[in-house]
């Protein structure tokens, strides 16, 4: 792989990065399940995770996977900090670049802030998340969790289910999915679900249509209320027409289909409770495998270097 500076997008990756960093995150999964959980591949660097939004998985995640590559982690909670006061995202940067930072985590709730900052410093940086834009690291954990439970991404049948819009997750991992040769559908309430045509993503009316598609894994997104002034649903009817209901588990596991959700799951609106204790329900391992696939997105950029 080239050596590359941010990741912004799965959309910036060649096929080349996607393959190369799926592969070591293989790698980085069997260092942190061995007793001794800590490589000295970063030691000596220092990594800032900048979250401007709440995240439990992702900035923890990336907060172990940098420790396990024994890198100095800093955490920047902007609500405690002169940002309260009135600094800007810039402003903020360059002090924190004054600390000489080698990469910065950075989620935002503005589409478009993590690739202005990578303009502005010589750091790595990785989008943990900006608005509706995009979401890379976890498309890749994504798709990590299919390959180990398939064993391959290629010819896997996938449906993401909801808020399509609003989404950075259902962008990024229908985009790593597509490009690793799954397919991939979307179902969700028709307003929330942008035309998708010459994309190779079909566009499914409702449940019927997803059950007689026969999909492999079945994704939910979580109902984003926070991104949505008023929002469109009370939560007992989402539930009704987009969530995983118990009758339909009892389909899904007589098919032996998988369940996904990126989290946090909001219980009785995606998924019942049930749902989460089937056992094809991949949630857990994909927060597991946020550690490896992040670990590998460290070790494979370089800070310094154009992307
Ligand atoms: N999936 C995800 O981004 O979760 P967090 O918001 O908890 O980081």
């Amino acid at each position: 792989m080239k050596p590359r500076k941010d990741l912004i997008t799965i959309e910036s990756l060649s096929d080349e990065d996607i393959r190369t960093i799926l592969e070591s995150a293989v790698s980085m999964k069997e260092i942190f399940t061995k007793s001794v959980k800590k490589v000295p591949v970063l030691r000596g660097k220092s990594v800032l995770t900048l979250f401007y939004e709440p995240s439990t998985r992702t900035r923890s995640s990336f907060e172990v996977a940098a420790h396990r590559l024994s890198a100095d982690v800093t955490t920047f909670t902007p609500s405690t900090s002169s940002v309260v006061k009135g600094e800007s995202v810039h402003d903020t940067i360059d002090t924190l670049m004054s600390m000489k930072m080698d990469y910065i985590i950075v989620r935002h709730k503005n589409s478009g802030i993590p690739a202005v900052i990578a303009r502005h410093c010589n750091a790595s940086v990785i989008n943990a998340g900006d608005g509706a834009h995009a979401h890379p690291s976890q498309a890749f954990l994504d798709a990590f969790t299919i390959r180990e439970h398939f064993g391959a991404v290629e010819g896997r049948r996938v449906v993401i289910i909801g808020d399509i819009l609003h989404s950075r997750v259902a962008r990024s991992t229908s985009c790593i999915l597509q490009r690793l040769g799954a397919q991939v559908a979307f179902m969700g309430p028709r307003s929330l679900v942008p035309p998708m045509r010459y994309t190779g993503i079909e566009c499914l009316a409702d449940w019927d249509a997803v059950f007689a598609w026969k999909p492999d894994v079945i994704y939910l997104l979580r109902v984003q209320n926070e991104r949505i002034e008023n929002p469109f649903f009370p939560a007992a009817d989402y539930h009704h027409a987009f969530g995983v209901t118990e009758q339909r588990l009892r389909r899904i596991e007589d098919e032996g289909m998988a369940v996904m959700h990126p989290g946090p799951v909001n219980r009785g609106v995606e998924l019942c409770d049930a749902a989460m204790e089937y056992k094809n329900c991949l949630v857990c391992n994909q927060v597991e495998n946020g550690i490896a696939a992040r670990m590998s997105i460290l070790y494979h950029l370089t800070p310094g270097t154009l992307s």
